[in-house]
Parts: C-alpha cells; structure tokens; sequence
C-alpha cells in the first residue's frame, strides 16, 4: 500500500485554532517578527520544534502514574537506568532536566579555554555551551554537506581527514572530546552512518581522546542506517542503535526527541572520575543523581519512550512522512536540504529567495511569511541563529512526533506551495534590539 498511514489512532484530541492574515500580522508586529514571540494559542499548525512536542502513549501516561516520587533511589530512577545501560552499555547515566543541561555540565567537566572541541556539526545550545567555558566549537562535517541540493546516504557524516588535521594542528591535549551529533540537526537532519561512526572512533582512539554522541535523535539515525547501510539492512534498530552506542564512551541525550518525553535528558560516561565530577555539579543545580532535574514520573515516561521509539513500525512512518512532506515541495520547485531529513524538512532559503541578502535574514523571512500566510510555525536556522558560524539560511520545518496527520502535512504542502508563488514579495529583516547570546530566541525585528 502507498498511503501514509499513522501506526496509532487518537485518544485525546487538542482543538487547533484559526486566526486570520490581519490578526496574524498584528501577532507578528507585536513579536517583532520573532517567531519565538507568538503565543502558541495563535498558531495553527506549529513546527518550530520536534523537541518536547511529542504525542505520549497510553503507555507512557500509565507509566506517569507509576512514578516513584522518592528523593533518593527511587524506582523510577532504577527503570530508567535499567533501560539505558541496555540499550547504551554506557557505565554512567546521570538524569538531566533537558539535553543542554547534560551539555553544560559535561562540557564544565571538560573543556577550558584554548580546548576545541569538533562536531559533525554542534547544535545552538552545544555550541554556546562550549564557547561559554572558553573553548571552540567548530564543525567539520564532509564537503558535500555544503551543496543543499547533493542527494547523499549519509550527508550528516563528520570529515575524518579534517578531524585527523585539527588534531594534528592543535595537539590531543587541546581537544578534551570529539562529538558527533545524530542525525546531524543544524545539517539538515542528515544520518551519521555506521562507517563513519567507526572511522571517527578510530582517529579518536589513536590520540586518546574520548567520542561523545549527541543521541537526540538516535533512533531516526539507526533507522537510515538499516536503510541504507547495506551491512545493517536485517538488523532490528535495537540492535543498531545498540552497535551506535558501543563506539562511543558516553553521550549527551534530550529525552525531548527520541524518547517521546515532553521533559528530561541524561549524561552518560563510562569514565568513573569524569561521572564523580559531572555528579558533583548534577547536584548543584539539577538536582540528586538519582533524579536529576526530573520528577519520577518523567523517567518512567522516558523509560517508556526509549522502548517505543525502536519500534520498526513506528521509524518506518516517520521517516517515510517526512520525505512525503520534503519531496511534495522540492518536486514542485521549493529548494530543501536534499535528501529530506529524518526529523524535519529544512528549506534553502538563500536558494528560495536570491533577492534577499543573508544580511537580511531569508530564512527568517520565510518563517515570517509561511505564519503571515497560513499559521504556521517554522524556525530558521541560519545567520539569524548562529551569525557568521551559519554555514546555510534554513528554514527548518521540524515535525512533532505523532502528533499531526497525514492531512496536516498536506496543508503545510499548500502553504509552502503558496509562499513559493509569491515569493517575489517576501522582504528581509533587520535586527531592532538583541541580547548578547542566543539572539533568535528574543531578537526583535523590522521588516525592511
Ligand atoms: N543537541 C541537539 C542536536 C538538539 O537538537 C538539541 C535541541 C539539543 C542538543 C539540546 O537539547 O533542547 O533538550 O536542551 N534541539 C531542539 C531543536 C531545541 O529545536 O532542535 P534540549
């Protein structure tokens, strides 16, 4: 059968909420044209992020009532425990409130100023909290990841030759860790394969330096794996996954993606001194280790969701849904990031709009007419984002774990096809007011 359908049926439903063009360019004059500024009640279809917004199944709820609201040793903390040492074998798992809070916390432990620490490419959030210690944070993801248009397998893969390089420039002393983040998010959503996983390992392994993943979305990237990676092609995405974990020594994890929680994360390590220290600072701010930020509830509901995530019939929708999203556009003339990502869809905007310079935001633009046009939410991820470290203006179009249907998908289709055949009309933007760090959350803007 060729029709999509979603491998689950509705319980509980949310109304959803029509505004008209007038009232959605008051919004947005109110928000100076931030996306981040529009209260959710005004937005129809929102796909700004995949993080946190997931649907939770009945399962998971049930698991809610399980929760062992113990301060130390809880049950709850043991299920979850249980759960990631077998899928991850990883020594150490410290619960986290969200991803960056893993992040922060590891990168205290580790890096210091005149440190790089390398990426196939870091997230914002990874990214600021490796320069907030002092140290860099670059990316080396491989050459045709520049081309949006490069249909490739394994696009979100790292350059091994320019890892090889950096540690021979800066000496392994200065590189405390190598990350790889799968699937590649701020890449385009792109898979990390098996090969280059190994590859990596191997260069980190010769200099002593230690592998991290950033595991949000694990499960998309074993799911393209067993895709398209003909050795893995029987395996189940456990097992995968499994392999995944087994070449690195520890990972950064969002609960908030991949495991269908709306809260949580974690930080794994096998090193025992680095897990006394990461412990020591978990405790200042997130909380005892054997919570961590999160209220029992929340591990069981992670715990839950790690579980359900590998299910074949469950990766198979989702992957399958976003390409039905990626390539109804791109066949009809919208430029995306090729081939479509696992979580979201991300459009060229450089590429969509040439009369916008990326000073002018074309990214940002775009998010500002596809909510102006029809209620939707996008986020951009480009100069706006990361200033002069964007290496493309994206607009992302992340999609919600099962959370719409089929027919929300073809109204996004509409709609972008729409923009599309006005686009002559979209106008850039120019910065009002900014913070120091992470700008796009609060910037204001003008409309040029
Ligand atoms: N790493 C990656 C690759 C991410 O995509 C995110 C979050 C994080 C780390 C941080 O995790 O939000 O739980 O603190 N990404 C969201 C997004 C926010 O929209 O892509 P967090």
């Amino acid at each position: 059968m060729l029709t999509i359908i979603e491998p689950f049926r509705i319980k509980s439903v949310e109304p959803l909420r029509q505004t008209t063009v007038e009232e959605r360019e008051g919004y947005l004059r109110e928000a100076g044209y931030n996306l981040f500024g529009i209260a959710a009640r005004n937005i129809l279809i929102d796909l700004l992020t995949d993080s946190g917004t997931s649907a939770m199944s009945t399962e998971q709820w049930a698991a809610l009532m399980r929760g062992d609201e113990s301060y130390a040793g809880s049950e709850s903390f043991f299920r979850l425990k249980k759960r990631v040492d077998e899928l991850t074998g990883f020594k150490h798992m410290l619960p986290t409130h969200q991803g960056r809070a893993a992040e922060r916390i590891l990168f205290t432990v580790l890096c210091k100023p005149g440190h790089t620490v390398p990426s196939n490419t870091h997230f914002d959030t990874t990214r600021a909290n490796i320069e907030f210690t002092g140290a860099k944070a670059l990316d080396i993801p491989i050459p045709e990841a520049a081309d949006t248009q490069r249909r490739m397998d394994f696009k979100g893969n790292m350059d091994v030759a320019a890892l090889e390089a950096l540690i021979a420039r800066e000496g392994a002393d200065r590189v405390p860790l190598v990350m790889l983040t799968v699937t590649n998010n701020s890449g385009g959503g792109q898979p990390v394969s098996m090969a280059n996983i190994e590859a990596v390992k191997a260069v980190c392994n010769r200099h002593g330096i230690p592998l991290y993943l950033d595991a949000c979305r694990f499960a998309e990237n074993a799911w393209f794996i067993r895709q398209r990676e003909p050795a893995y092609a029987d395996w189940a995405p456990k097992r995968i996954a499994q392999k995944m974990f087994s070449l690195a020594d520890g990972c950064t994890f969002s609960a908030k993606k991949d495991a269908f929680a709306n809260i949580g994360g974690f930080l794994c390590t096998n090193d025992d001194r680095l897990a006394q220290l990461e412990k020591t600072l978990l405790i200042l701010t997130e909380g005892f280790p054997t919570y961590g930020g999160l209220a029992g509830r929340d591990l069981d509901a992670i715990a839950q969701g790690l579980d359900e995530v590998l299910d074949p019939d469950y990766l198979r929708y989702r992957i399958v849904s976003t390409e039905y999203l990626g390539r109804h556009i791109a066949d009809k003339g919208v430029p995306i990031v090729e081939p479509p990502g696992g979580h979201a869809i991300y459009i060229d905007a450089a590429r969509m709009l040439p009369h916008i310079p990326k000073e002018q935001f074309p990214a940002q633009a775009l998010a500002v007419e596809l909510y102006r046009h029809a209620g939707i939410r996008s986020v951009e991820i480009g100069s706006f984002m990361f200033g002069d470290a964007a290496r493309h203006e994206l607009l992302r179009l992340a999609i919600p774990r099962r959370v719409y249907t089929q027919s929300h998908i073809d109204y996004v289709v509409e709609a972008v096809l729409e923009v599309n055949a006005n686009k002559h009309k979209i106008r850039g933007l120019a910065i009002l007011e900014e913070p120091a760090f992470l700008r796009h959350f609060s910037a204001k803007l003008r409309q040029l």
